[in-house]
């Protein structure tokens, strides 16, 4: 059965006499029982914080769209990569985090990692089986990006997989750029795979959320007790918000996928562009990787301008009217930013000229263009 079917029928409530087709939203923190007797039960839900049918209901879905074991749900899509994180480590651990990595999981892990006294390294995310050169004993998880945040490198997940279960260390990608539509990690290998539900499942950039989905049942236990300790919730209103985007996912995404890889065709073509960083654009450097692992693209992507200066830059991002000004991505609207202040990099040449990045929303691809066009006037 195809991925859209699936979406339309996955976790929804048996059908009855004028049952609603999603299941219904609950806002508890206390939840009642008739008896003294069943307060302690280990086997049902005791208290708000541990969730609702709708979370279940999404949980559901996300293992569906994954083939996962089990899921954790966060507030945000950050929480989901740095939860599964805690939940692998202990001080005294190294781990390996690829170069490419989203900033403030890298942030995460220099910042309050460190403080516990597990050791973050940065790896080339190129690195491939040459990642069992930098295992030392005490190495605990590879933290994996494929394609990477702003400069989209594909990893070559197989091979790390490889390595990291000769040594039975844990694997943890971020798996959002692919929404799951077409990459499958947890079938190349990884072991958990994180999502920020905010972009394609939210759709309409109002809603933060974000999921972790296991291979194993073990894995997953670990995700939710972290989980659970560290006092995790995520509001019904919320799940019910994604559950709702996954009925719809599909059709968006495939339609802003073909506009991302039309715009990259494009502007490859482009004289004021240098390079188009698409991993499903035959000038990618990974493209033969992606091809083998991917079954599509997704609808971020950047171009190195060719160098100007940086005025020009916030000229030319200012001047464009259907490309709003922001972070993230998978929302209905399409979105830029210009990306050299925030991009941090220790394995990768210096790019030649400045970065921008597009987010394609739902926009007609030729006002894109044309938009996108017309901003080019600001540079000379
Ligand atoms: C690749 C990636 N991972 C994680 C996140 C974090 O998601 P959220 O904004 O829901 O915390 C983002 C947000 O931009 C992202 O781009």
């Amino acid at each position: 059965m195809k991925k859209e079917t699936k979406f339309t029928h996955v976790a929804r409530p048996p059908a009855g006499l004028g049952t609603a087709v999603n299941p219904d939203i609950t806002r508890a923190s206390t939840l009642l029982f008739e008896k003294a007797e069943d307060l302690y039960r280990s086997d049902i839900r005791g208290y708000g914080r541990h969730g609702s049918a709708v979370h279940d209901a999404l949980k559901e879905a996300f293992n569906m769209l994954e083939g996962g074991a089990g899921t954790t749900l966060f507030p945000s899509g950050l929480a989901a990569c740095t939860y599964p994180i805690l939940s692998q480590v202990k001080a005294g651990d190294h781990i390996l985090l690829t170069d490419s990595s989203y900033g403030p999981t890298r942030f995460f892990c220099d910042g309050h990692l460190n403080k516990m006294n597990i050791t973050t390294e940065m790896y080339d995310p190129r690195i491939g089986a040459d990642i069992a050169k930098l295992i030392r004993p005490n190495t605990s998880v590879i933290l994996l990006e494929s394609p990477g945040s702003l400069t989209f490198e594909v990893q070559d997940l197989p091979a790390i997989t490889a390595v990291a279960k000769e040594h039975g260390i844990t694997t943890i990608i971020d798996n959002t750029w692919s929404a799951g539509l077409t990459l499958t990690p947890l079938a190349l290998g990884v072991d958990i795979s994180c999502h920020a539900a905010t972009k394609y499942f939210g759709g309409h950039s109002d809603v933060m959320s974000g999921a972790a989905v296991s291979r194993t049942k073990k894995l997953a236990d670990q995700v939710a007790l972290t989980a659970k300790h560290l006092g995790n919730a995520s509001s019904p209103d919320d799940a019910y918000q994604i559950l709702r985007g996954f009925r719809t996912v599909v059709p968006r995404f495939r339609q802003q996928e073909a506009t991302s890889l039309a715009l990259a065709q494009w502007l490859a073509d482009h004289p004021k562009v240098q390079q188009v960083l698409h991993p499903a654009h035959p000038s990618h450097p990974d493209h033969s990787i992606w091809k083998r692992d991917f079954t599509g693209g997704g609808c971020i992507f950047s171009v190195v301008l060719n160098p100007c200066s940086e005025k020009e830059v916030l000229s030319f991002v200012n001047a464009l009217n259907l490309f709003g000004i922001g972070y993230s991505y998978g929302g209905f609207e399409s979105l830029c930013i210009h990306c050299d202040p925030q991009l941090k990099r220790s394995h990768a040449d210096k790019l030649s000229g400045p970065l921008i990045r597009f987010a394609c929303g739902l926009e007609a691809m030729d006002d894109l263009k044309d938009d996108i066009e017309q901003a080019f006037n600001e540079i000379s």
